[in-house]
């Protein structure tokens, strides 16, 4: 029997910051009404012809692999998690696995948005669990300003989300009362339209509607999301889901050294730390300076938070998250 632990982690985000204020001079929008509603004072936005999902992801996966003190080559497996491919297809992981100068070890890509980065531990740590892999390699990478409605017609969406990547080495441990203890996943398709972005897609209409009409008008190929219900379902299921984490090891939320809730709205992080009666220094948020960065938010919180010495040995950490999907899901970990 083995375990999977976190041995190495890393971040990359875009140099180029966009403030409130920058977005209210292209769109009908203030910094007051960003930061009242999501927490969000500023964002990454890749420059046009740098960085793409898979470069962000790669510079990641090697401040990750560096850190785990392994070569790229003990490396058994890819699994990257993005609602922002470079390309419709292959995925990103390919493409990492041919930019890392890897062997050809599988690579999978995971389609779950916001719980991305908590389905593809899930996935890495089975594989860990089972025997099969020693190493796995698990990136979150987006690229949304691209693809994002940067009019008045947008500002609902746009103002949330930013770029950016994190990365961790899944590594075998022998110790099983250490590493991850348990992940949780669950999905509620009933809901998939809520918050998604239906164009390209194969299930919609022919390419050659897309091309002859080419309407103006057409918001197809921009994430929609009805914001006030995906809000009300994500507090739900963030508690729902780490109380079942905590429950699975029969730890309570006192028990919880550190929580990094996916960053979809610092709102919504306030409300699962009243609820859990948390300190400050139990919950990590990095959403004023980055936004929603998606499958990218939980490893970019994870390796802030370690970085700066937040999270120690034996601490008991839990990630989160809740998206497009609907899909949620929880990891506990003894660090
Ligand atoms: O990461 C995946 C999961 N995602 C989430 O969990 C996001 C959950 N939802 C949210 O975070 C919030 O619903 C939002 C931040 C997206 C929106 O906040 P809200 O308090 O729910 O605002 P609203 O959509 O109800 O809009 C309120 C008003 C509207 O105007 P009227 O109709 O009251 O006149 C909007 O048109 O705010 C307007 N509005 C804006 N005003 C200035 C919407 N976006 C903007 C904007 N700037 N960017």
């Amino acid at each position: 029997m083995y375990n999977s632990r976190i041995s190495g982690l890393g971040f990359y985000v875009p140099e180029n910051v966009v403030t409130n204020d920058d977005l209210s001079k292209v769109m009908d929008t203030n910094d007051e009404w960003i930061q009242e509603r999501t927490g969000i004072k500023e964002r990454r936005h890749v420059v046009q012809g740098t960085d793409t999902t898979t470069t962000m992801g790669v510079k990641a996966a090697e401040k990750a692999i560096e850190r785990a003190g392994i070569d790229k080559d003990d490396i058994d497996f890819i699994v990257f998690a993005t609602l922002s491919p470079d390309y419709y297809f292959p995925g990103p992981g390919v493409l990492v696995q041919r930019d890392l100068g890897l062997k050809t070890v599988g690579a999978l890509d995971v389609r779950n948005q916001c719980s991305g980065f908590v389905y593809g531990i899930s996935v890495a740590d089975q594989y860990i669990k089972s025997g099969m892999y020693k190493n796995v390699l698990v990136i979150g990478s987006e690229l949304h300003s691209h693809g994002l409605d940067m009019t008045t017609r947008g500002r609902g969406v746009s103002v949330i989300f930013g770029d950016g990547a994190g990365a961790a080495v899944l590594t075998r441990e022998e110790d099983t009362s250490k590493g991850i203890l348990s992940t949780h996943l669950h999905s509620e398709g009933q809901h998939a339209e809520e918050l998604s972005l239906v164009a390209p897609g194969m299930g919609k209409r022919w390419v050659t509607d897309i091309i002859e009409d080419a309407d103006p008008e057409d918001t197809s190929y921009y994430p929609h999301m009805n914001g006030q219900f995906v809000f009300k379902n994500a507090v739900v299921r963030f508690s729902e889901v780490i109380m079942e984490g905590l429950g699975k090891n029969n730890l309570a939320p006192t028990d919880i050294d550190m929580l990094i809730p996916h960053q979809a709205n610092l709102r919504i992080s306030q409300f699962i730390q009243k609820k859990f009666g948390l300190k400050d220094d139990q919950v990590f948020n990095n959403i004023m300076k980055y936004g929603n960065t998606t499958a990218a938010s939980i490893p970019i919180a994870l390796t802030e938070a370690w970085e700066s010495g937040k999270i120690k040995e034996g601490d008991v950490v839990v990630l989160a998250a809740f998206g497009s999907g609907f899909t949620w899901g929880s990891v506990v970990i003894r660090w």
